[in-house]
This record gives structure tokens, C-alpha cells and sequence, in this order.
């Protein structure tokens, strides 16, 4: 039997990458204060910053733009839009929005202030900003094999039961809902099983909490659910990612990831009070209900992107092809985040640059390594993007984990993208010891990461 995967598409555009040199890019690195959200992306070789809003829409998407209905109210292409992710997920009351944090906003000034607390396998950094902007606290719970990168668990997205149930005895009162990411961004992409969810609607109900999901990479998720989770392997991606939408209550979602769009999200719940006030203030921000801040042709490239990423021949490219390059590293001795995660590889960089203290911020010195090595962006999730300041003195504690992220585009780059990228790594890899750390030298008080600039130490 024919072993290679291949990649489930032929290519009807394309887009130029334009090459560089390691001497131009030790220019741009400079000018962007080694901060390579702040880098053009023409300066970029292959850019794995983010797997958010950056797929190839599909022929089939492309039709259905034109098919956009741009009327301000009822357009038809809100009804396809209802219509696709109400199959999916079950939920009443959907609410269309420009993406994923427009839904949090919405979800999280209704439900949440201070003194509160939304426990989480461990919150995205956007959930965590606007949780805290209401002054409530985000609390990740996850499993213990979460906080060790090398341990293999199929399910490290998993919470912890145990943890979750002393949380919501201690701080009864105080949690209006528990969430769950699927999968799980923070901590390396990795997925929740559907026994796991089960626990957690359990306590939710023992405590009459509401369950939400954030559910940007649910079809991912539901991908491993299927060929990690007992029981599971007859199952289609779509009839798991059913169970799972039917074990909550309502959810977030970003269309940039799984509903494979470039734009867009939605707000979405059976709470029939809660959805008018969330109503209302769409309205208010983001755009009458039947838009939400999206043209009709967004509606549309959403409605049939959520089909698609679905689709079992896409989902296990999708997920071999990130293993691909995981797998390699990891033979190679470069340390990552075992087992690959769905939409990216996690390097430890803390690991990888293991002669740097977290307060050298290594995931950000490694982050801006493979920059120079090869033109790779990948993305800091450590010290940088999740740390915390110390309340008495102001100084920076490091982060559980100190990550690199390079997340992986949907049906964007081929093998030979990423065999280039895997020798790319190899090869800082080996000049490790002379990559010196990072230090901070601008920053803004919140999401800091986004803008901040550093210089070498
Ligand atoms: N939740 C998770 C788990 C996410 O990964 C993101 C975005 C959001 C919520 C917010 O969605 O960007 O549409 O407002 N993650 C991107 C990333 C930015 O690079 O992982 P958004």
C-alpha cells in the first residue's frame, strides 16, 4: 500500500516568495527592534507566525464569495452562514462577529467583573486579555503532563478534573462559567478528548455553571478525538465535533483558523436572556445580527470553509503534515512538544537554548534565530507573551513554558516549505550556544507581545 500523504489539493494561484539574505535580514531585524510582528511580510520566507486568517481558500470558496448577499439586514448569505455552523455545533442563538475576541468581548463584559474567576485547560492570550480588561482572573487548569514538553499524552489538552473541582468548591460564587479550548494554543496545540469534556459537564453541572468552548480548532480536535480516543475511530470528524458542541453550552469561535477564512468569527450559546444582551451589544460594536462586522461574502467563504475543514482527506493531511516536521525534530534531538500538535510545532526553547534563564526571554532570542538563519517566523508563547510581573517589585516572572510556535498555514506550503524548514532549525540548532538572549526595552501594559521591542543582551 502507497504510504505518502499527500497534500489533498492541486494549486490554482500562487504567491511569490521573495528570497533574502542572511545580511539583509540581520538589517530588518534590527529596524523591527526583534520583534517580528513588527516585520513586513515581504521580508518573511516562509511565515509560520500564525495559522490564524492566513489559509488558501478553497475554488469552492472563491464561488461562494460571489455569491455574497451585502444586504445590511437578512442577506441570504447570513442564512448559509446560520445554517453551516448550526449544523455543526447545535447552538440556538448564533451571533456572526469580525473574530474570535470580538465574541469574547461580547461574551465576557455580560458574564464576568471583578473578583470572578474563568478557570480554563489553559487560556489563549486574547481570552486571557479580555477576561482580565473586565478585571476578572483567568486560571489555567490543565492536566500536570501539560507542564513537561517531552511527556507524550494524547490528550495533553485535557483539564484537570481534580484541580477544576477544588477551584470551583473554593471559589464558589465567584465563576460564572468554565471554559475549554480545543485544542489547546497555549500549551502546544494539543487536543481534549471527549471523556475528558464529559468530566467537565459533569462538574459544571454539579456546580450549575455553564460550559463554554473556545473553539477555534475544534475540527483539529475532533480529528485527534478520532484516531487517539477509544471507541472513536469509526466516527467522522463531524459527528465527533456534534458530541462535543452538544456537551457545552455555548462557545467562541474564530473562523480565521478552522472555519478557514481569512476573517471572521462568531458568539454562539442556547442562553435565550443572555443571547439578547449579547445581541444588543453587537449592535452596538460590531454590526447589525445578520453581519456582525463581516460583508456577506465573508458570511459565505465561512459557511462552506467550516464544511471543509471537516473533510477527513484534508483533516489527515493537515495533521500528518505538522507531525512531519515535529517528528523530524524530535529524532533530531531538538526538543518540542511531544506528541505534534494540531496546527503547529512547539520547540521548547527553553530547552533548546538551555544556556539561557527564562528571564533572557529564550523562546524570543530562538523566535528571532530562525529568522535569521532561514527567514522563518515562527512566534514567541513563553515569558514574553504570557508572563506575569511580580505585584510587589514590577519585575517579570517567567512563564510556565518559554515556546516557540510555528503554526502552520492551512493547505498553504508544501513538503519541500517545510523539509527547508526543518533544515533551517537543524542548523541553529547546531550553532546554538552562540544565540544570546533578549531583553525588553519597550512594552505596552497589556498583549505586550504584539508591539514590544527587545535588543540582544
Ligand atoms: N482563542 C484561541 C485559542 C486562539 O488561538 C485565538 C487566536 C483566539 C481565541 C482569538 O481569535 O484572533 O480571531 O480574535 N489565535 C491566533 C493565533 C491569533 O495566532 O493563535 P481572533
Amino acid at each position: 500500500m502507497v504510504k505518502t500523504i499527500i497534500e489533498p489539493f492541486r494549486i490554482k494561484t500562487v504567491e511569490p516568495i521573495r528570497m533574502s539574505t542572511r545580511r539583509e535580514r540581520e538589517g530588518w531585524l534590527r529596524e523591527c527592534g526583534w520583534n517580528l510582528f513588527l516585520l513586513s511580510s515581504e521580508r518573511v520566507l516562509i511565515d509560520l507566525l500564525t495559522d490564524s486568517g492566513t489559509g488558501a481558500m478553497s475554488s469552492e470558496q472563491w464561488s461562494a464569495m460571489m455569491r455574497g448577499d451585502e444586504s445590511y439586514a437578512g442577506a441570504s448569505s447570513w442564512f448559509r452562514f446560520e445554517q453551516s455552523i448550526r449544523s455543526i455545533t447545535g447552538f440556538r442563538h448564533i451571533l456572526p462577529t469580525h473574530q474570535g475576541r470580538a465574541a469574547e468581548r461580547i461574551l465576557f463584559t455580560l458574564t464576568c467583573g471583578p473578583g470572578m474567576a474563568i478557570p480554563n485547560n489553559a487560556h489563549f492570550d486574547t481570552t486571557r486579555a479580555n477576561i482580565e480588561a473586565r478585571g476578572a482572573r483567568a486560571v489555567d487548569l490543565p492536566i500536570p503532563a501539560a507542564a513537561h514538553p517531552e511527556e507524550d499524552h494524547p490528550f495533553k489538552g485535557d483539564m484537570d478534573l481534580g484541580r477544576l473541582e477544588n477551584f470551583l468548591r473554593e471559589e464558589k460564587g465567584k465563576v460564572p462559567m468554565v471554559m475549554v479550548t480545543i485544542t489547546s494554543n497555549a500549551r502546544g496545540g494539543q487536543p481534549v478528548s471527549l471523556e475528558n469534556l464529559r468530566g467537565v459537564r459533569r462538574l459544571c453541572d454539579a456546580h450549575g455553571l455553564p460550559l463554554y468552548l473556545d473553539a477555534c480548532r475544534f475540527a483539529e480536535n475532533a480529528w485527534f478525538i478520532r484516531t487517539r480516543e477509544k471507541g472513536q475511530g469509526d466516527r467522522s470528524p463531524r459527528e465527533i465535533a456534534r458530541d462535543v458542541f452538544a456537551l457545552a453550552d455555548g462557545a467562541t469561535m474564530s473562523a480565521k483558523k478552522d472555519g478557514m477564512a481569512n476573517i471572521g468569527g462568531f458568539l454562539a450559546g442556547n442562553d435565550d436572556r443572555l443571547a439578547r444582551l449579547e445581541r444588543d451589544l453587537l449592535i452596538l460594536t460590531e454590526g447589525f445580527p445578520t453581519y456582525g462586522g463581516l460583508a456577506g461574502r465573508d458570511l459565505d467563504a465561512i459557511a462552506v470553509g467550516l464544511n471543509e475543514a471537516l473533510d477527513p482527506d484534508y483533516l489527515r493531511y493537515r495533521v500528518a503534515s505538522t507531525a512531519y516536521l515535529g517528528d523530524r525534530l524530535h529524532a533530531a534531538g531538538v526538543p518540542t512538544v511531544r506528541p505534534t500538535g494540531g496546527h503547529a510545532v512547539y520547540i521548547d526553547a527553553r530547552g533548546f537554548l538551555d544556556h539561557l534563564d527564562p528571564l533572557s526571554l529564550p523562546g524570543q532570542a530562538l523566535a528571532c534565530a530562525l529568522y535569521l538563519e532561514g527567514g522563518i517566523r515562527g512566534v514567541e508563547v513563553g515569558t514574553v507573551m504570557l508572563g506575569r510581573k511580580d505585584p510587589a517589585s514590577g519585575k517579570d516572572l517567567p512563564a510556565d513554558l518559554d515556546l516557540v510556535r510555528l503554526a502552520f498555514p492551512r493547505r498553504v506550503y508544501t513538503q519541500s516549505h517545510v523539509d527547508y524548514c526543518l533544515e533551517v532549525i537543524l542548523e541553529a540548532f547546531r550553532k546554538r550556544r552562540e544565540i544570546r538572549g533578549m531583553r525588553i526595552v519597550e512594552e505596552a501594559p497589556t498583549l505586550r507581545h504584539f508591539t514590544a521591542r527587545f535588543e540582544p543582551e
